[in-house]
């Protein structure tokens, strides 16, 4: 008799709210309407490169809904900076009877999904997820949601320590490539200045919009900076820290940087702080859990049908199936119309 179909997943790169609710919706429906097996490989694609792996049941995925980060655990392994990667893979999938595998992923990891489908021919979707929301081909990812609620409430908090001491405060926020999370949480904050990646900003600029608002009366001033905010070239110095597998620098520099230059240009007070991984942990909220369930459901429904090579993405209010290749060909960035209806707000 023919065993059951497995299907395996796997969360890689950053961590982000709503992972688990992918994995519950995925064992939920795999194994209560597909009647399928489902294995979770441990740290993403080290997993399966490993032979990492557990057993995934309904009872083992109870209570994950509401929390934070990954009962899977996460890394950045990249599989094509592995001697035999893809090989690897193949076989630890053929030795536990996995039939294919679902990588919950951002640009890194799906692009790591993509070559193992396109050049590699194994099976494997994917399943978009970020909090920079920045994935291409789906207009928003799980995870988002709930960043911008954290910053959110961090600017508000940090908006009446501000005005108490009549200082600039430089927010920096998450947002490597992409200034969602700037632009979003600046905007539902009242944030002066947003800075994103985007648009490199003219340190002078910046300055000035600090010094109209005070001119005007105001004491304080809000400055929200994506963490790749970049400056125009020859403007003003930054640090570069290491690269990890996948190449990606570490960030985490440029809200001291504008600290300093703000200060010492304007001679108001400033600080910085740093929202780093708070953004990234704890609950998701409701909408980030049900998107994240969508698409949990409509993974394990694709992985059923055989439809490799696919992720699900939100496009208006539905799920579709798109290409993989679709989906990390670009990043989703902010254009400047996007940006626009913001510009009232600076200053
Ligand atoms: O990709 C999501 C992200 O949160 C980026 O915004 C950030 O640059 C990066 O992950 C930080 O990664 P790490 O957790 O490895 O420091």
């Amino acid at each position: 008799m023919l065993g059951r179909v497995r299907f395996g997943v796997l969360t890689g790169g950053g961590d982000c709210p709503g992972l688990n609710a992918v994995i519950r919706a995925i064992v939920r429906k795999g194994v209560d309407v597909h009647a399928c097996e489902i294995v979770g490989f441990r740290d993403g694609w080290r997993g399966p490169l490993e032979g990492d792996y557990t057993e995934l049941t309904i009872e083992s995925t109870r209570g994950i809904l509401p929390r934070g980060g990954t009962i899977l655990g996460t890394s950045r392994t990249n599989p094509f900076k592995r001697e035999g990667g893809p090989r690897t893979i193949r076989e630890t999938m053929a030795d536990l009877g996995v039939d294919g595998l679902i990588a919950i992923g951002g640009e890194d990891t799906l692009g790591a999904a993509n070559r193992l489908h396109a050049e590699h021919g194994l099976d494997v979707l994917g399943v978009p997820k970020t909090i920079d929301n920045d994935i291409g081909a789906t207009d928003v990812t799980f995870g988002f949601d709930t960043a911008i609620h954290v910053a959110t409430e961090a600017i508000d908090r940090l908006h009446t320590t501000a005005e108490s001491h009549h200082r600039v405060m430089v927010v920096e926020v998450m947002g490597r490539h992409a200034g969602w999370i700037a632009l979003y949480s600046g905007v539902a904050g009242g944030g002066d200045v947003i800075l994103i990646p985007e648009a490199p900003f003219d340190i002078d600029e910046v300055c000035n919009l600090v010094q109209r608002r005070h001119s005007r009366g105001r004491s304080f001033s809000i400055v929200v900076a994506a963490e790749g905010a970049l400056p125009k070239q020859g403007t003003m110095e930054i640090a570069a820290g290491d690269a990890d597998e996948f190449g990606h620098v570490r960030l985490g520099g440029i809200g001291h940087r504008l600290e300093q230059e703000i200060e010492s240009r304007t001679g108001f007070e400033t600080r910085a702080v740093v929202l780093g991984h708070i953004q990234r942990g704890g609950t998701p909220t409701a909408y980030d859990r049900v998107l994240a369930t969508r698409f949990g459901v409509a993974a394990i429904d694709a992985a059923q049908n055989g439809e490799w090579g696919m992720m699900p993405a939100l496009r208006g209010t539905r799920i579709d199936l798109v290409p993989l290749a679709e989906a990390v060909a670009e990043l989703r960035t902010v254009t400047p119309e996007e940006f626009a209806f913001a510009e009232a707000f600076l200053g």
